[in-house]
């Protein structure tokens, strides 16, 4: 018994069809903007760093596009982080039901870190807004105007210091808390792929201190790596004609930058995959799940040579086609990953499902009794004239005939649905007319009333 089981009902057949298929979309949506999310903030945060103590404009430009761009807007953070975060987690619970594994809380816990760390890293991203504002003003200031010193240019001075510490706190709280998000996230993810594990990962720390975590992890960040790269050529080249007002020593910084990610991460990438895999545990591991990294491998390399040849020739027109590549290899990625799982939970699975339809069941019988049959009113309608529970009246007290029944409900009513001669000390009784439902039901509350006197 986990935790969150009393957050979720057992997921019937089709549920756990449509949790799947709904588990593979949230993370469509949600692993390519990690990863964007992880490049973005890994490499804004060192250009600005490295902008701030060198003085350099440059730097500190690439820094400030690079959030904007790659971080989208404000709104996808609900689109493309919370919510599929929430339905990854929901999913998680629903298809590890009952399952005795701590996979469940781990995953809670990291997407309370995915959310933390989106406030800061959009914090981060607003900072520079103000301080393009900050640098703004003082271009169109008088000259020295704020070397004088008086009241308002030292609130001047001070809103500036305030914007550029949050600036850097927000940056540095939003990368770290999103380096443990992921890769809570990616160990959680590989240790519910191992049901061979569960009963001896008991703590948070077994989950850091492990090699199927490093792994994954790894795999992880490259491929954020990959995705990065991507985007970058992406959308500093291709989307919506590029963007404007690049100079060329701006255009090779970010062309440097963007290719030599993506060619360390695209050799990266391929080997962590593989040591990945084989630490799946044999139920995990099948044919289908190594065709799928096959797959994944061949759309890497050629994603990478694509790269490759971006980087060697200056030459972005591909971006496009690396950007559309990069999304297949994540769906397939995605695909590969989620059949492991399932292999993995083969059998909670039939374990929860038979759950859900033995629930369904108890809840049909429920149904029954109470199909708008009302045996009380029937009673004292039709059989009250003749019959009462504890006394003689033309008919015998039911408490000295329905127990010879000894709660045989069909029997019951088939007497009561077609009455017979029994007792030679009574008149026969007359025929009520009863329906065969109205028989049944009103057969099984006698036997439920006098069952509990
Ligand atoms: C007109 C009077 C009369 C009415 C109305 C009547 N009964 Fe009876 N009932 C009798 C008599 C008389 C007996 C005894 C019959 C016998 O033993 O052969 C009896 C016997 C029974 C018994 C005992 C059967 C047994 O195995 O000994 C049950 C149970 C019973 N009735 C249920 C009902 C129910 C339920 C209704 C209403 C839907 C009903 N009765 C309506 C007269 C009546």
């Amino acid at each position: 018994m986990n935790f969150f089981d009393e957050l979720v009902i057992p997921p019937s057949d089709n549920h756990v069809m449509l949790v799947k298929y709904m588990l593979t979309i949230s993370l469509l949506l949600f692993i390519p903007y990690i990863s964007m999310m992880l490049g973005a903030t890994f490499i804004s945060t060192h250009f600005n760093k490295k902008g701030k103590t060198e003085g350099n404009n440059l730097y500190l430009r690439f820094a400030k596009d690079i959030v904007e761009k790659l971080t989208i807007t404000k709104s996808a953070e609900l689109a493309l982080g919370t919510i599929p975060a929430l339905s990854i987690f929901f999913a998680y619970a629903q298809l590890l039901y009952t399952a005795k594994t701590i996979t469940v809380g781990m995953m809670a816990l990291s997407v309370v870190l995915f959310i933390l760390s989106f406030v800061f890293i959009y914090k981060y991203r607003g900072t520079f807004k103000l301080e393009g504002i900050m640098k703004a003003f003082k271009n169109i200031s008088p000259k020295d105007a704020l070397d004088t010193e008086n009241e308002n240019t030292q609130e001047i001075k001070d809103f500036e210091q305030n914007i550029v510490s949050t600036n850097s706190t927000a940056g540095t709280a939003g990368k770290w808390l999103l380096l443990a998000a992921t890769y809570i996230f990616a160990g959680t993810m590989a240790l519910a792929s191992s049901p061979d594990k569960w009963a001896n990962v008991g703590n948070i720390l077994q989950i850091i201190f492990s090699w199927q975590t490093l792994f994954s992890f790894g795999a992880f960040v490259s491929l954020s790596g990959i995705i990065s790269g991507g985007a970058i050529m992406f959308y500093f080249f291709s989307w919506d004609g590029g963007l404007k007002d690049m100079d060329e020593s701006y255009a090779a910084l970010v062309k440097n930058t963007a290719g030599r990610i993506s060619l360390a991460s695209g050799i990266l990438f391929p080997l962590m995959l593989i040591i990945s895999y084989a630490y799946l545990p044999q139920v995990s591991q099948s044919p289908t799940v190594f065709f799928y990294m096959a797959v994944v491998l061949i759309i890497s390399l050629i994603v990478g040579n694509f790269v490759y040849s971006m980087f060697k020739n200056s030459d972005t027109a591909s971006a496009t086609a690396v950007f559309v590549l990069v999304f297949t290899l994540v769906l397939f990625n995605i695909i590969k990953d989620q059949i492991a799982f399932g292999n993995a939970i083969h059998e909670n699975t039939i374990e929860i499902t038979k759950l859900a339809s033995d629930e369904e069941k108890e809840l049909k019988g429920k149904t029954m009794q109470s199909t708008g049959i009302d045996a009380e009113a029937i009673f004292t309608q039709k059989c009250s004239a003749c019959h009462k529970f504890d006394q003689k009246l033309v008919g015998p007290p039911y408490q000295e005939t329905v127990p010879k029944y000894n709660g045989d409900a069909q029997k019951l009513a088939e007497f009561i649905f077609n009455p017979q001669k029994i007792d030679p000390a009574f008149p026969p009784m007359p025929n009520q007319g009863l329906k065969k439902k109205e028989a049944n039901a009103m057969a099984q509350w006698l036997i439920d009333k006098v069952g509990k006197k």
